[in-house]
């Protein structure tokens, strides 16, 4: 695999055997979106987490729904070895590893009933292909649940760095409401988004950038630059943040998006909000 795609995977893959003792922010979105699955009805039979990383939702979402199988898919092999060793119950396990890519789902049209996804979204730069590949493989009335980052995400890191270069160092996100159009466009019915701020702290600024290198994140959040960051730019960057720190420690904002939205059923909405039913060709028959 070459070009972006080619990075992030390489980038996830080393970081496969490190993700668990850092992933503290993407567990804690973890937790808040599978609670979000108390007050939506549904008895998946299949279940596919897309960007599963090393299992942790999977894993939850095997336990919850109980006669579900559930199908982890990730860019990264190493992500997906490392998901089916957290996996305690393997010879008991409904759990099913698939290593694609989202852009380009190798399953069915209409044969899965719910699609999850916790912070992988932000790493794909064509969300309506996305979407309309989920919408694609969930069968009439199937789930799509997310989480993303919006544009706030790192907006202390992007600050700091504008001040000694004016280089790209932190990706932009789509935010929300790009993220609700392109769900619209994909043809999802009646989506839900909404956001959340969540604020970590560190000690450094050299303890952030080795959380995000510990999730894999570190080239494809914080640098489009293919060089080398340079030691005095890192000691400015540095300088720079300092001004963030707050009762002595060191905040790093991340901007959450939460999304869902359905499959549509044959009864449906157009586009301009009235609703279009379809009828099979046989009931609309003549009255005599
Ligand atoms: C930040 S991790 C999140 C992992 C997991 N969902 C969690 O909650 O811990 C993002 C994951 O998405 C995967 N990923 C990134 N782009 C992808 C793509 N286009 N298709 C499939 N997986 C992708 C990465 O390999 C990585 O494992």
């Amino acid at each position: 695999m070459s070009g972006k795609h080619g990075e992030i995977q390489r980038a996830f893959d080393r970081a496969a055997a490190s993700y668990d003792a850092f992933a503290v922010l993407q567990r804690e979105v973890g937790d808040r979106v599978l609670s979000r699955l108390q007050y939506m009805h549904i008895e998946p039979k299949l279940i596919l987490d897309l960007g599963a990383g090393t299992g942790y939702c999977a894993r939850h979402l095997e336990k919850k729904f109980k006669k579900a199988r559930v199908v982890l898919l990730d860019l990264a092999l190493s992500m997906l070895i490392t998901a089916r060793t957290n996996q305690t119950r393997r010879w008991s396990s409904r759990s099913h590893y698939l290593c694609s890519d989202t852009l380009k789902l190798p399953m069915l049209s209409a044969s899965i009933d719910f699609v999850f996804s916790n912070l992988m979204l932000q790493w794909c730069n064509d969300l309506p292909t996305v979407f309309k590949e989920c919408r694609r493989v969930l069968r009439p009335g199937g789930l799509l649940l997310f989480t993303s980052l919006g544009p706030d995400t790192l907006q202390e890191l992007r600050r700091a760095w504008s001040e000694v270069d004016g280089l790209p160092h932190v990706n932009v996100f789509s935010d929300m409401h790009d993220v609700g159009d392109a769900l619209i466009s994909s043809g999802f019915s009646a989506p839900v988004l909404d956001r959340d701020l969540i604020t970590m702290t560190y000690q450094d600024l050299f303890d952030l950038m080795r959380d995000l290198k510990g999730i894999g994140a570190q080239n494809n959040l914080t640098g489009r630059r293919r060089s080398l960051t340079g030691k005095t730019a890192l000691t400015q960057v540095r300088a720079a943040y300092e001004r963030y720190r707050n009762n002595a420690l060191l905040p790093a904002t991340y901007e959450i998006v939460y999304g869902h939205a359905w499959a549509p059923t044959s009864n449906t909405r157009a586009q301009d909000g009235s609703t279009v039913a379809t009828f099979p060709f046989k009931h609309l028959t003549r009255r005599t």
